[in-house]
């Protein structure tokens, strides 16, 4: 397809219904985005410091505001301008959004610790109200709709503005949902947008489709084109390198740039002894093979093991790691001549837990390798097509452009590879013994047909030593966890229940087989508080 008749297709409007995110640094934004793109309407995020006039020129439908790790008590937390309340526009305020559009249109808000809510919560729908009209998990005994909803708050609202209702409440908050119909404003206590809050698509989906008038007009086929047409548009005829590791994002990405530029696509492939057994070059290779790609080997265990001596803490590993990709890309770059261009295969929780979004109000959990290692004078330019989504969209994209099963359906992998699953100092001796026990939880996994039910399952190796018998033998190995998640995004997850018998097994064949472990444990965490992988 040329590129003029593509533009065309995207001209169809597909910008035509849009909603404005303002961001106050929460965890969980891009999530509103994303519900919102698979409503199929267009939306962008902008830091919550806008000006009247730039809501004007983006001329949206509607408009809704984050949450945000500060507290709206502190008299510096961020506010916005006037306008989005008075300018006519529906706004829904989430958490911190709610917050905001209270106190600035004259209600309050207190801190007091009873009141406090994270994780589950019931809200109780007590008034009939359009944004929630049938839309509940179930009824109370005394005829109360009841919503199963995830909430993460210090503070609370204690009096809503003028013509505001209290549409419900939690047994520990008296605001949990607050609406102004006639001005079309309405504000959430808990996040729609987390998978954890059931009912939260279609509370989203009402004031997005029913409230703001949006009409559907995106889906992925279109999306795809629109990245293929975007990156010829910035790389033209000039040369790129990726990083392919074999998982669904460099994949995903690596059919992108090959479908937008072909043959200046060079994919390298790094051994850097980080990782797990069958995620190694020969799939990588028969997968450039049948697409017709580009691949280098290069094999660099020996510079990464040697920069990870004496290194304990997590972070520092990952920069450390994150550098070496950085310094090889760069080395190649320049081997390979004429190459200006790095593309990768960040995506958006990659972005968001580093705290790389344009702003800086989110709080850094993790730098993910491949964006805390960029370098701040880098000589080349970074080319990411799939930065603004989500795995389970990758995963989609992944679909529709006939990425084989065994790639887009493989648990993540991180780009640290077993280094933050090596918990403290990381030795190659280490790195075997987890990588043998990881090998035989993943078989046990696809043997019960477990494997593609859950989301993501691995081994952590612990770095202490315990006590155990193995005949009349005293025996003093290595503990190692198990580990295994579902989610959708994986900026929330819940471990995975997993049977006795199951769990039995594979601990039973860890330490038969691996004569240097002594005890297996299991992970019941899950996220929030604890994040997936340990380190
Ligand atoms: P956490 O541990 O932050 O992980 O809950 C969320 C998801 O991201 C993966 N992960 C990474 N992926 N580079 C990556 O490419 C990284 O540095 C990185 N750290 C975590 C993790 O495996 C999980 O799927």
């Amino acid at each position: 397809m040329n590129i003029k008749k593509q533009q065309k297709s995207y001209d169809l409007d597909i910008y035509r219904y849009r909603i404005l995110i303002l961001d106050f640094g929460s965890q969980y934004v891009r999530l509103i985005a994303k519900i919102i793109r698979e409503l199929g309407v267009y939306c962008e995020i902008w830091n919550y410091n806008v000006s009247e006039l730039q809501i004007r020129q983006f001329h949206p439908n509607g408009i809704v505001l984050s949450g945000s790790p500060e507290s709206i008590i502190n008299v510096s937390s961020p506010r916005v301008t006037d306008y989005v309340f008075c300018s006519g526009i529906p706004v829904l305020g989430i958490c911190y959004g709610m917050q905001i559009m209270v106190v600035q249109l004259g209600g309050e808000v207190h801190t007091n610790d009873l009141q406090r809510e994270f994780g589950y919560t019931q809200v109780n729908v007590l008034v009939d109200n359009f944004l929630v009209r049938d839309i509940y998990d179930f009824v109370s005994k005394k005829g109360v709709p009841i919503l199963n909803v995830w909430m993460s708050h210090n503070d609370t609202v204690i009096s809503v503005p003028q013509d505001f209702i209290i549409v419900a409440d939690t047994n520990n908050c008296p605001v949990a949902i607050i609406a102004n119909e006639q001005r079309n404003l309405y504000g959430l206590q808990f996040h729609p947008e987390v998978t954890h809050t059931k009912q939260g698509r279609r509370i989203l989906e009402r004031f997005v489709i029913d409230i703001c008038h949006c009409r559907s007009l995106l889906d992925s086929n279109i999306i795809i084109e629109k990245i293929i047409f975007n990156i010829r548009k910035l790389v033209k005829n000039d040369r790129v390198i990726l990083g392919l590791s074999g998982g669904v994002d460099s994949s995903v990405a690596a059919l992108l740039l090959h479908r937008a530029i072909g043959k200046n696509l060079i994919c390298l492939f790094i051994d850097n002894g980080l990782l797990r057994f069958n995620e190694d070059y020969k799939n990588v290779k028969a997968f450039c093979e049948d697409y017709n790609m580009n691949i280098i080997y290069l094999a660099k265990e020996e510079r990464f093991f040697g920069s990870l001596i004496g290194i304990y803490d997590p972070e520092e590993k990952r920069k450390i790691i994150g550098k070496i990709f950085m310094e090889i890309f760069e080395e190649q770059m320049q081997s390979l001549a004429n190459i200006t261009w790095l593309a990768q295969g960040t995506i958006c929780s990659d972005v968001v837990e580093s705290a790389a979004l344009d702003h800086s109000y989110v709080r850094i959990i993790k730098s993910h390798h491949n964006v805390a290692g960029l370098p701040g004078n880098r000589k080349f330019r970074l080319i990411e097509p799939i930065r603004n989504f989500f795995k389970d969209e990758v995963r989609k994209m992944g679909f529709s452009m006939g990425l084989p099963v065994n790639i887009l359906y493989r648990h993540p992998f991180p780009g640290p590879g077993l280094a933050i699953r090596v918990i403290g100092e990381v030795k190659k001796e280490y790195c075997i013994l987890l990588r043998k026990a990881d090998l035989i939880f993943i078989e046990e996994l696809r043997k019960s047909n477990l494997y593609l039910k859950i989301s993501q399952a691995f081994v952590v190796f612990l770095s202490v030593r315990s006590v155990g018998i193995v005949g009349d033998n005293r025996k003093y190995g290595w503990v190692v966890a198990l580990r295994a998640v579902n989610s959708v995004d994986f900026m929330t997850a819940k471990y995975t229940v997993l049977s006795n018998v199951f769990l039995t097994k594979v601990a039973n064949r860890i330490i038969n087989e691996i004569s240097d472990i002594s005890r297996v444990v299991y992970d019941i965490s899950s996220k929030p508080p604890a994040t997936i992988e340990w380190e």
